[in-house]
């Protein structure tokens, strides 16, 4: 449980009353207890207004709206403020502002716009925090830490410049081997002092959207801007620890944020909550599947919905609303998944600036009469009754894919083979094969255990890190079934290629060696051809992007290349290892290939779906919890649908009502059906 003192579902989310007076405050107190809402995320961007110069503080706002917050029933969640510098700051000391990926220096305006090697922004942020925590650790009101807000953005200042060189020499310890490890040699570019490094960005090595000429470079930059950023929210973490010892600390993360390696983050952090912005058109799979990978981010324990908007965003290019019965129904795809609070931002449309057009608990119309504010209050009733029921409740997925941030890092910066190769969306093909089937997966770290698991799937795992092909040799051989895919066991973790044929490292799992590799243009295809039936697979299916053109060693064929000079070469391929079988699928393959080659997979494993039959649109997944197990049916249709669940009888826990063999979902429609 995230806190004790709120053993529920937590609801609520953004509140800013410092930009209101008396009269909406009462108004929103009035609302907030019509709609359910006890739970309200505070201070997230009041650093000026908490300290207005360099030696004074003013949090006479912040006690007045803590005690009256507790007065009227509410819990908090406090965050320090630090995510936009005040501008006397950025005045004062200009080392707080940014350098731009062209070397221009930001002036104030913003947020999330401070340098992370700043030394001011570091002394004034972990000050802050230490201030907040003193006064308020034993505030009544007080449930959780919120500290600074999405970070995010990299900097390429001379402070940022010099704390690389000695990130560099802690890494490396000498300039030879970062001149090694950087391949150096190539155009001449070898050091002969740490001062000559400079940071690679559009001056230097990179150019727009991940174009760089020095991989290793702007992967170590990476890795650095991810620690640097850490390290602030470190730095007021600690802080806060020296006061507040037991009230548990987090930070909100954004899912899939390429920036920020969130496994490094994880750790430091006592849970983890994320704010979820999908857009009319995202598809649901790909919500579902940043959830589970923030659920992975700490070995499958809960975590935060801190942010969704109840209605519309206003930084899309197309602010739809959310249709009627959505936000419910996306509320219970996170608690599905792992979330154990659902929160929105913002609880009241501010009348100025950028985010007055951003969808709130409460409209700019002030009053409780709007779509909106009903859904939101029904919404509160449900989660309201279901008490604690589903706190603390896990998946028992059987499947596993891996996620890896440098792996992406380093396949997006790659010059070569194509540009059109996107990791996330590779991961999410074969995510949404089993999705579509009702198969649970997690997503987990290169770096977790993963015995657990029957199935690992590692979609493009093109860097190898030390030690992670033995790992995955020790999972087949103890009887796991393993499958990557094309572009995959070429480089290590510094980007340099493994010589003496692809796929390096995995070649004895995979039992297969790749010569050469082709790409083609969008809209162009070769075939994956089945030499015989392998489950449901049989003839014929298109496959596109990159296509590994490989041979056998150890391994048996299951289908060759339809066409072009490769034809008749393997595409798809399986190696006996030990007790158990790797796959090796050597091009980037369709959904009509994934689905039924997963679901073969998982038949060989006894792996079963939540529900047989999964109707276009459905989502099943489930949540389980000392020896209780809570399936989740959720209808992304407007229309009706009907589901075929197993047998017996199951009660909806929503309407208290039992159902048993096919039922009816309406359209937008959820059920939690545990068995009666
Ligand atoms: C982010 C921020 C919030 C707000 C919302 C708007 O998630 O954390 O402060 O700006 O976006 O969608
Ligand atoms: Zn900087």
């Amino acid at each position: 449980m995230i806190n004790q003192k709120l053993p529920k579902m937590w609801y609520g989310g953004d509140y800013n009353p410092e930009q209101w007076g008396p009269e909406d405050w009462k108004e929103d107190h009035r609302m907030f207890k019509l709609a359910g809402i006890d739970v309200v995320t505070i201070n997230v961007f009041s650093w000026a207004l908490n300290q207005p110069g360099e030696n004074t503080y003013d949090f006479a706002w912040l006690d007045e709206t803590m005690d009256r917050l507790h007065a009227e029933g509410l819990g908090v969640v406090l965050a320090t403020s630090t995510a936009a510098h005040p501008a006397w700051m950025a005045k004062r000391h200009p080392d707080v502002t940014r350098v731009d990926f062209y070397g221009r220096k930001r002036t104030f305006g913003g947020r999330h716009n401070s340098c992370p090697n700043s030394k001011t922004y570091r002394k004034y942020s972990g000050r802050i925090a230490g201030k907040l925590a003193e006064r308020y650790q034993d505030h009544p009101a007080l449930l959780l830490w919120h500290v600074s807000n999405e970070y995010g953005g990299y900097c390429y200042c001379d402070n940022c410049a010099t704390a690389f060189r000695v990130w560099l020499q802690d890494r490396y310890g000498t300039l030879d081997a970062v001149n090694k490890a950087w391949n150096t040699r190539f155009w001449g570019h070898t050091f002969y002092d740490w001062d000559e490094i400079v940071l690679p960005n559009g001056m230097s090595e990179e150019g727009e959207g991940n174009v760089s000429a020095f991989q290793g470079i702007s992967l170590d930059f990476r890795r650095f801007m991810s620690d640097s950023l850490l390290d602030c929210y470190k730095i007021e973490r600690d802080a806060i620890r020296e006061h507040s010892k037991d009230v548990p600390i987090t930070t909100n993360l954004m899912g899939t944020f390429p920036q920020l390696n969130y496994f490094d983050w994880a750790k430091e952090m006592d849970i983890i909550s994320w704010d979820n912005y999908p857009s009319l058109t995202t598809p649901v799979s790909e919500t579902a599947m940043v959830h589970d990978l923030m659920r992975g981010l700490k070995d499958g324990a809960p975590f935060m919905l801190m942010e969704q908007t109840p209605s519309q965003q206003n930084w899309q290019a197309y602010n739809s609303l959310k249709r009627p019965g959505v936000m419910r129904l996306w509320s219970y795809q996170a608690v599905a998944r792992g979330a154990d609070t659902v929160m929105f931002f913002q609880m009241r449309r501010s009348i100025g600036a950028c985010e007055k057009y951003h969808g709130a608990v409460i409209e700019h119309a002030g009053h409780e009469h709007t779509r909106v504010f009903r859904e939101v209050a029904e919404l509160g009733q449900e989660l309201m009754q279901l008490g604690d029921m589903l706190l603390d409740a896990r998946s028992d997925a059987r499947v596993a894919i891996l996620y890896d941030w440098e792996n992406r890092w380093a396949i997006e910066l790659s010059s070569g083979p194509t540009v059109e190769l996107q990791y996330a969306s590779e991961v999410h093909k074969y995510y949404d094969a089993l999705f579509k089937q009702g198969i649970q997966a997690d997503l987990v770290s290169v770096e977790a255990d993963y015995n657990q698991y029957d199935i690992v799937i590692a979609p493009v795992m093109y860097m190898v890190k030390a030690g992670v092909a033995q790992k995955a040799e020790k999972f087949t051989a103890a009887g796991g079934t393993f499958v990557t895919t094309f572009f995959s066991g070429i480089v290590n973790e510094n980007d340099l290629v493994t010589v003496g044929g692809y796929p390096g490292e995995l070649r004895n799992l995979l039992g297969i060696w790749a010569e050469e590799i082709d790409a083609l243009p969008a809209g162009q295809y070769n075939q994956i051809v089945m030499k015989k039936p392998f489950g449901k697979l049989e003839g014929s299916y298109n496959c596109e992007l990159l296509f590994d053109l490989i041979h056998a060693e150890s391994a048996d064929v299951l289908a060759e290349y339809g066409s072009d000079f490769y034809k008749g070469m393997p595409v798809l391929t399986v190696n006996a290892f030990g007790k158990g079988e790797a796959y090796y699928v050597a091009t980037s393959a369709s959904a009509e290939f994934l689905q039924p080659f997963l679901k073969k997979l998982c038949e060989d494993r006894g792996v079963e779906p939540l529900i047989q039959e999964v109707p276009p649109g459905i989502e099943a997944t489930k949540r389980v919890k000392g020896g209780r197990s809570f399936l989740f049916l959720l209808n992304h249709n407007a229309e009706n649908a009907a589901v075929i669940l197993g047998d017996g009888k199951h009660r909806d826990l929503l309407t208290g009502s039992i159902v048993q063999g096919t039922v009816e979902l309406s359209g937008r429609g959820v059920m939690i059906l545990e068995k009666a």
